[in-house]
């Protein structure tokens, strides 16, 4: 939550920091500010609400300088508004900050006594009093910083701008992501790599508790006790357009177009001739980041064989949308490898104490891979002596490389608050991790390993055909817009689909939805039923079929208003459904990836015909790195 961009080097800072911004606006988009230093005076300029309203508002300086910093905001301490957004300034610092100080109470008790003036109810300007008193003293940017670091209680990422020390730039974390972009006789410094990819290849990941010095022509990296570090650079080869809409009118409908691709390539270095390979894993490899594109894959392959054959139990932990892709997990391991899953929210997982037995591994589910509970889940997961394993969209993010084991989703930015490609990609993972589990474990036969291998290697065509009968979920969702409950019901696979069409709903167009197991239907969501309640139906023709029909026909003799999703043309839904929408035909295991398409074109549809803000629903931020 919150982005943040600094920039020194001979282009204009203002461009340079508004480009960025713009890439990081799905991180917290209530309000926005930047400050440039111009003759070493500080030019601040801040707007509430989108970036925009800061464009139109600087849209006629014409500053000229070499160094600044920009914020775009998430609020947590204070509310939005122009007072409260970022940067902060306090004498000669301006600092912009992405994170909680929790012991904000006690710093502000002591500021206070010490007669500071304190002009908003943040938690950040706070960091700028403390960093602006220790460089009255020590008069060096860095060493100011070192002496404030162990101050500061919570999970922050911070750049500082000085008035005195203007060809400089100072940023530290503990928590959030930073990565320094490099330049030639340019720097930059970001919460993401989206946001410079159009100005360098070529980053550096900030650890917690480092501090970095960025200079134009130098960047020096260092630890929270002032020793420096070395690190090698990491170099990207992501092409500036895959943060670009390429003419859809919304990032999050360029996604869901894009998911055939991202599922075939979520999947594709794992499947050879008719097996699935669990390769490239780099469990207990210390050396993963370094070689991971040249990895020996033949000796990572034995090595992952040997660990998986150990485990006992899996749990898997995630939030949001990952979490009800982890939920559909639960079904393809148990089922196939005949392995006992837990599925947890990872805020639930991280407080309760969990008992974590031998042999247990930990998969945790993250798109951004920077989420602060799943973070802490995986870390305290870790600590009790589990095999850890990331499944993470963001290479490089602090969740990946915290992890013992490393799968990726490969499903390239996804910019949309509202997940949808990492989604079906991670279904697509867990398709490959349940099929190679039961391959090591041999659980799984040759024949039906092949059968399952087909499908998998099918489902982009068919995701393709789901795509193009976009006009009837449209429909759908027209015949959608005046209701105002929902229920999104399913069983077994379908029940996480459920969820996740509900969650999709609630997200996008503010609308109460609620995902249910179509069999816990006469438990108490029955009496919610009338004919001003909107019923959707996840029913494809798998063993829960007649199960489900009969449900829907009690929600039929009840008024519902039913929308049914079923393969091909299936007459028994359709005769008994107001709507019925066909998903092309698939196995259980391939199921959830084609059924979850419709729901989210519903979705974007209803908030766009109730005139919603699609991309940047309203409270909601993309990456989530404050609990
Ligand atoms: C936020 C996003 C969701 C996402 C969730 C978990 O709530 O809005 O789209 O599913 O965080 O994020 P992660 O990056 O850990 O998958």
């Amino acid at each position: 939550m919150c982005g943040i961009v600094g920039y020194l080097g001979p282009l204009n800072p203002k461009d340079v920091i508004m480009q960025g911004l713009k890439k990081l606006e799905y991180r917290g988009y209530d309000s926005a500010g930047l400050a440039i230093l111009q003759d070493g005076n500080t030019k601040l300029v801040k707007a509430t609400g989108k970036l925009q309203a800061l464009e139109d508002r600087i849209k006629n300086e014409t500053w000229t300088g070499h160094v600044g910093i920009g914020h775009t905001r998430w609020a947590t301490h204070g509310v939005p508004s122009e007072r409260n957004a970022h940067p902060h300034k306090v004498h000669g610092i301006t600092l912009v900050h992405n994170g909680i100080i929790e012991n904000y109470h006690e710093i502000k008790e002591g500021l206070l006594a010490r007669g500071a003036q304190i002009a908003s109810d943040t938690d950040s300007e706070l960091v700028a009093h403390l960093v602006a008193e220790e460089f009255e003293r020590v008069k060096d940017l860095k060493t100011a910083v070192e002496r404030v670091l162990p101050k500061l209680v919570g999970a922050f990422s911070i750049v500082v701008l000085c008035e005195q020390s203007p060809n400089e730039l100072i940023a530290f974390k503990d928590g959030p992501p930073l990565v320094v972009g490099l330049g030639k006789n340019e720097n930059f410094v970001a919460s993401d790599v989206q946001a410079l990819i159009k100005y360098t290849q070529e980053f550096i990941y900030l650890n917690d508790r480092e501090i970095v010095k960025l200079l134009a022509d130098k960047v020096q990296l260092f630890s929270s006790h002032g020793v420096p570090i070395e690190r090698k650079s990491v170099t990207l080869n992501w092409s500036p357009e895959l943060t670009e809409k390429q003419g859809f009118a919304h990032f999050m409908l360029k996604e869901i177009h894009e998911q055939p691709r991202t599922v075939a390539t979520a999947v594709q270095t794992h499947l050879c001739g008719d097996r699935v390979v669990l390769n490239r894993v780099g469990f207990l490899d210390k050396n993963y980041f370094e070689h991971r594109d040249s990895i020996d894959v033949e000796k990572d392959w034995e090595n992952t064989q040997r660990i998986l054959q150990g485990i006992e139990r899996v749990f898997i932990i995630a939030c949001g949308t990952s979490f009800y892709a982890g939920n559909i997990a639960k079904y393809f391991i148990e089922k196939i490898a005949q392995l006992p899953v837990e599925i947890d929210i990872a805020s639930e997982f991280r407080y309760r104490d969990p008992v974590v037995p031998k042999n247990s591994l930990v998969m945790t589910i993250s798109q951004s891979g920077e989420t602060a509970d799943t973070l802490a889940a995986i870390r305290l997961a870790k600590e009790r002596g589990a095999t850890t394993l990331s499944l993470c969209n963001v290479k490089n993010s602090s969740i990946d490389r915290f992890a013992d084991g490393h799968l990726y989703m490969n499903a390239g930015p996804e910019i949309g608050v509202a997940s949808t490609k990492a989604f079906t990609a991670t279904i697509a993972m867990l398709n490959v991790f349940a099929l190679g589990l039961g391959q090591i474990r041999k659980t799984l036969s040759p024949d039906e390993e092949k059968n399952f291998v087909m499908s998998l290697r099918s489902v982009p065509s068919k995701m393709e055909v789901v795509l193009s009968y976009d006009k009837y979920f449209l429909a759908a969702a027209n015949s959608l817009k005046d209701f105002r409950g929902f229920l999104f019901m399913g069983r077994g696979t379908n029940f996480p689909i459920a969820m996740e069409g509900a969650l999709k709903l609630k997200e996008l167009a503010y609308l109460h939805a609620e995902g249910y197991a179509a069999g816990e239907m006469k438990h108490g969501p029955i009496a919610l039923i009338d004919e001003r309640m909107a019923v959707v139906m996840v029913a494809p023709r798998d063993s829960y079929f007649e199960k489900t029909v009969s449900n829907i026909e009690e929600v039929k003799a009840r008024g519902g208003y039913i929308i049914s999703l079923g393969s091909g043309d299936d007459h028994a839904l359709k005769r008994i459904s107001k709507m019925y929408l066909p998903i092309p035909s698939s196995d259980w295991l391939t199921n959830p990836i084609l059924f979850v398409i419709p729901l989210q074109l519903m979705a974007y549809h209803l908030s766009s015909v109730l005139g919603y803000d699609v991309d940047q629903p309203r409270n909601l931020a993309k990456s989530v790195t404050v609990e």
